[in-house]
């Protein structure tokens, strides 16, 4: 049988990324460039320099993956691309370079949902299993995602406000640490003690929805107020105690919707998925309450933004017929 080889594109935020997969679930080439030192000294991702990144980046990351990949372009069969939702401008430059690749190369174009794309990372653990559940926990989303079958997302819940790992990267410059701060105050955490107790919001409340901007305001609120009264706080007890209320938020708000569906398998990805106190606390915790459920965790090289995510989630969407033709646009708000 021929193999399905997609040659994946993703630029929807700052990592400029195109990879090999084969049959959807298997990495052949994942090239991930990214321009986080560029945005560091401006404490975030700053829109037009991230475009102008990708397109000094997207060929030489298209050439790098078929030479690692050891794939021809005229063994593929098909070209995935994130087309939404993220910046309209750095979603321009992968679906411009996906487009004109797929027209010169007369392959079907696939058009990827970026937060499909990090379920999908998933993937490359094990197979996924229907009906499941989805965790995303990225900068720009926290939500709860219902997949009664392949292809069919329904978000269940979701924030109100500030997204989980917009809320680390925000109170990381309280302390001091530079963007994106998450992995950062991940390790420091684990030095310290949740001394603070910081609010958890929503957590008794009968619905899948997030808040954490009271959470981030408790704690910029408690560091001012030290600073007034020149007292030093320990910043491994801040960043515990934040990370236990982050945590234990959506480790409660997730085992009560997995209780609620009939799922079969929870899925956590996105950038936060790369937490570890979340990862062993939602593992933990399903173990104990629902030891039934499978529980599967995106590969932590793979919970960040990268292309192989797109190569799987694309695979999928070409079983399903879901192409897209010379006028696919960026959609910057894309919603599932
Ligand atoms: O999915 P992603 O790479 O980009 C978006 O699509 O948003 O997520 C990036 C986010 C950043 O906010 C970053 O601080 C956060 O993921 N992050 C983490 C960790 N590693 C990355 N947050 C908490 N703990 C981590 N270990
Ligand atoms: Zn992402």
């Amino acid at each position: 049988e021929k193999r399905n080889l997609i040659l994946a594109f993703e630029s929807s935020c700052d990592e400029t990324s195109v990879a090999v997969i084969e049959n959807g679930e298997k990495i052949l080439a994942n090239v991930v460039a990214t321009q986080i030192n560029s945005h560091k000294r401006f404490g975030g991702v700053v829109p037009e320099v991230a475009s102008r990144h990708h397109i000094e980046q997207i060929t030489i990351c298209i050439d790098e993956a078929l030479q690692e990949a050891h794939v021809q372009t005229q063994e593929l069969s098909a070209v995935a691309v994130t087309y939404g939702p993220g910046l309209v401008g750095a979603l321009l430059v992968g679906v411009s370079a996906a487009k004109a690749f797929a027209y010169a190369n007369d392959l079907p174009l696939i058009p990827v949902n970026h937060m499909a794309g990090h379920i999908y990372a998933a993937r490359f653990v094990k197979p996924i299993v229907f009906p499941a559940m989805a965790l995303l926990v990225s900068g720009g989303h926290t939500e709860l995602v219902y997949m009664p079958y392949e292809n069919e997302f329904q978000i269940i819940g979701e924030t109100r406000d500030d997204a989980a790992g917009e809320a680390y990267d925000k109170i990381g410059r309280v302390l001091g640490i530079s963007y994106p701060a998450g992995k950062t105050i991940d390790e420091l955490a684990h030095q310290g003690q949740d001394s603070f107790h910081f609010p958890r919001a929503m957590v008794h409340e009968d619905n899948f929805d997030f808040s954490f901007s009271g959470l981030k305001s408790a704690f910029i609120n408690t560091v001012h107020h030290a600073d007034q009264i020149h007292e030093t706080l320990n910043k491994a007890d801040l960043a515990a105690s934040f990370q236990q209320s982050v945590i234990d938020v959506i480790v409660k708000k997730t085992l009560w919707a997995c209780d609620q569906f009939a799922i079969k398998q929870l899925i956590l990805a996105g950038g936060v998925a790369a937490n570890h106190g979340l990862r062993d606390t939602l593992a933990t915790e399903l173990a104990a309450k629902q030891p039934q459920l499978d529980f599967v965790k995106a590969p932590l090289k793979l919970c960040g933004d990268n292309a192989a995510m797109i190569g799987a989630a694309g695979y999928v969407a070409m079983k399903h017929h879901v192409f897209a033709d010379a006028s696919l646009n960026a959609a910057p708000s894309l919603e599932f």
